[in-house]
């Protein structure tokens, strides 16, 4: 029987409670007869750096980095000022492993609503390939005459050949693995930015060369905001830089139906992958038993994916689908009809259905 290494942070909020539904699915994959998972938690975020001042220690990345798979339930605390977490943990995390993907499917279950009028699943069904290690996220920049009324305040994106590349090429195999319409969409801008998106244009038409069963085609991001909401359908596979992949995937996230169901996976192809539900650590919600656990459970659909566990993969995602059609009456938190654990218990009979 194979079996896998999955590195558990909770984090803060509604993480803990969102990752035991995720970690509910995982041991129903197992009980079906799929792979089994040695689980190690890991108490990086907010209460731990509370408590000790401690983010995320060298020790810990080394541990990661020799796990087969990484799951995140949220980072960010209300009593910890905003960035020193998502620095700290989060893009440290994808930075010190060189998780240079962010890989964001945007797709609509039948029977989910979107707030697009007459869009049906088959409309809305695309993945956002995101650089994840550069760009303004870089962390280059800084301060000239701080605090003075002369200040100057630089943040540059840093774009490297080799970052951009990388990136593209994976976003041509991806598409090409999918096989749905083999269509590419560089979203940029490259009519304001052009040095970066010089760079990103280059590199996007030169690799086009070497897989000419993809479709190419260019969108600025204002373009690609408006046909997201006006023709998602134009949309197979979208490569773009950090900063506009971090913004086009909320939105993304919005037509798919809400953060309830919005999942990521911060994948170093030849490495180290973590997968994460891409909302927050909503703390008003927070032990309340009413945040929905799909994105989280979406995102360990992502994580056997990525394990080239497809069967497995397969019965979450079927799972998933059949809670959202015949059971929840909404995605939004405290509306489901259901709790979290109770969600968490659909999915996993579901999954177990599978058995042979
Ligand atoms: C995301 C988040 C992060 C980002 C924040 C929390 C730093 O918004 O994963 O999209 O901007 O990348
Ligand atoms: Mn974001």
């Amino acid at each position: 029987m194979r079996e896998y290494n999955i590195a558990i942070i909770p984090g803060d909020g509604t993480g803990p409670e969102v990752m035991a539904e995720a970690v509910k699915a995982m041991e129903a994959v197992t009980e079906a007869g799929g792979p089994k998972f040695n689980f190690v938690y890991y108490d990086l975020g907010g209460v731990r750096y509370l408590k000790k001042g401690e983010l995320l220690p060298e020790s810990v990345v080394s541990e990661l980095r020799q796990t087969d798979s990484i799951c995140l339930g949220a980072i960010g605390h209300p009593d910890v000022k905003p960035g020193i977490l998502e620095q700290g943990v989060l893009l440290k995390l994808r930075f010190e492993l060189d998780l240079y993907i962010n890989l964001r499917p945007v797709v609509l279950f039948p029977g989910v609503d979107t707030p697009l009028k007459d869009k049906m699943p088959d409309d809305i069904d695309f993945v956002v390939v995101r650089e994840n290690t550069e760009g303004l996220y870089a962390g280059s920049g800084g301060f000239l005459r701080k605090g003075t009324a002369d200040e100057v305040a630089i943040q540059e994106s840093i774009n490297t050949r080799k970052g951009v590349e990388r990136c593209i090429r994976y976003a041509f195999e991806y598409c090409r693995k999918r096989n749905r319409e083999k269509k590419l969409t560089l979203c940029g801008k490259t009519n304001v930015l052009t040095y970066a998106f010089d760079l990103w244009e280059r590199v996007f038409y030169e690799c086009s060369r070497d897989y000419p069963d993809i479709t190419t085609d260019y969108a600025h991001v204002d373009a690609t905001c408006m046909w997201m909401i006006k023709n998602p359908e134009f949309f197979d596979v979208i490569v773009t830089d950090n900063m506009f992949g971090d913004i086009i995937t909320d939105l993304g996230a919005m037509i798919q139906g809400g953060m309830g169901i919005a999942a990521g996976g911060n994948i170093n192809p030849e490495g180290a992958a973590m997968f994460e539900p891409i909302g927050g650590s909503a703390p008003k919600y927070a032990g309340l038993n009413k945040i929905n656990p799909l994105a989280a459970i979406c995102s360990v659909q992502m994580m056997l994916e990525h394990l080239s566990e497809d069967a497995a993969a397969a019965w979450v995602f079927d799972a998933v689908a059949k809670v959202v059609k015949n059971d929840i009456k909404t995605l939004d938190a405290g509306r489901m009809g259901y709790g979290t654990r109770e969600v968490g218990d659909l999915v996993a009979g579901y999954i177990r259905e599978n058995q042979s």
